[in-house]
């Protein structure tokens, strides 16, 4: 088997974390005999640093040349300042675009191990395990129109939130196909008392669920929503949300298992081509002193060959590492409370052994 990964670190803590994902999916290629062709690619502050732009359209070609793309975070301070087109961001909306990926797949559970771990009572978070199934190439964050423009003496920022019965059809589908291999609810997440495109959106899930009569649909509005993911999690199997209720949800509900950097995500096509990416951003604040949590990312990988490459028995072995070395105890600072805490090295390490020793591989170097 011949894979093409394209890895872009990007910026801050997204080079380190990138780092020891990269090392897993060497170990993943040795073992398996899986031939990977790596290629890399810079986006972000380092992009903006060295080539002027965000990310260059040759990225973009090698992005949806590749089988799968794995990113670590873009988005550093220096650019804060700068107009939309030279933001850092930029290069994940575009990346996103190019390839095309709408799903955006954002699972969320329970690691036992880190109960503690979490700012939410055990009680509430115990039997949490769903995942947010978010659209990623539309609504507000493509809308046309968008600007700040001056009307006379004012000054008036637009954006537009456009949902086409297509885009809203097509990820429902995802969400509904998720639900099929889970518990078989879909919780679909709008905003339907205010927002004409989430009357449309109610809609178009409500047809798309005629097709799944097995799975439970319900609807919710995105405020109650943000309380009932923390008043009672479980509640959820599959949330179907827009693109910035989702941004704005997944976030909350990282907190349930303690920390962002645990959470990994898949952005899928209408093929199976993937970007996989952790959910965390950049984190200038800890940047460069070893301080990450490779996790994140580590389980982005487990996704991507789950997802791109139809190995789930790959993804098994590498999130299953990823229990093993918590349940030994090993923690990053971010969920190390008041223990010992070790480097963004030292946790990818710990995972890399588990991911080769674990049933007796060995490696053909
Ligand atoms: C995310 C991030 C991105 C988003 C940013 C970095 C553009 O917050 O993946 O959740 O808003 O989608
Ligand atoms: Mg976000």
């Amino acid at each position: 088997m011949n894979i093409k990964v394209l890895i872009i670190p990007g910026d801050g803590i997204g080079r380190e974390v990138i780092c020891e994902a990269e090392k897993i999916l060497d170990v993943v290629g040795r073992s398996y005999q899986i031939k990977i062709e790596k290629m890399h690619a810079l986006a972000g502050g380092a992009c903006l640093e060295e080539k002027g732009v965000p990310i260059e359209e040759e990225t973009l070609e090698l992005a949806k040349e590749a089988d799968a793309v794995l990113l670590g975070a873009v988005g550093s301070p220096e650019w804060d300042n700068m107009p939309i087109k030279k933001k850092p961001e930029q290069a994940i909306l575009k990346l996103r675009k190019a390839m095309g990926s709408f799903a955006n797949i954002r699972p969320v559970k329970i690691f036992l191990p880190l109960i503690n771990a979490s700012p939410l009572k055990e009680k509430i978070i115990r039997n949490t395990d769903l995942v947010v199934v978010r659209e990623l190439t539309g609504g507000i964050y493509f809308g046309e129109p968008r600007e700040i423009r001056e009307e006379g003496n004012k000054i008036k920022g637009i954006n537009s939130l456009v949902y086409y019965d297509y885009e809203i059809e097509r990820i429902a589908r995802v969400a509904f196909e998720i639900a099929v291999k889970r518990r078989k609810k879909v919780t679909s997440v709008d905003k339907a008392n205010v927002l004409e495109s989430s009357i449309l959106w109610r809609k178009t899930v409500n047809e798309v669920s005629k097709d799944y009569p097995e799975i439970e649909i319900n609807h919710m509005y995105v405020d109650n929503c943000a309380m009932q993911i923390i008043r009672n999690p479980s509640q959820f199997d599959v949330i179907l949300t827009t693109n910035l209720f989702g941004d704005i949800l997944s976030d909350e509900a990282s907190m349930i298992p303690g920390s962002i950097g645990l959470l990994p995500s898949a952005s899928l096509n209408e093929g199976k081509k993937g970007l996989y990416e952790p959910i965390h951003g950049s984190a200038p604040d800890i940047a460069g002193r070893g301080e990450a949590n490779p996790l994140a990312t580590i389980l982005s990988v487990a996704m991507m060959f789950r997802y791109s490459f139809d190995l789930g028995e790959i993804a098994d072995r590498i999130e299953k590492a990823v229990e093993m070395v918590l349940e030994e105890g090993f923690r990053t600072p971010d969920i190390a409370g008041d223990g010992k805490a070790i480097s963004t090295a030292m946790m990818g390490e710990a995972v890399l052994k588990k991911v080769h020793f674990r049933d007796g591989l060995t490696l053909s170097e």
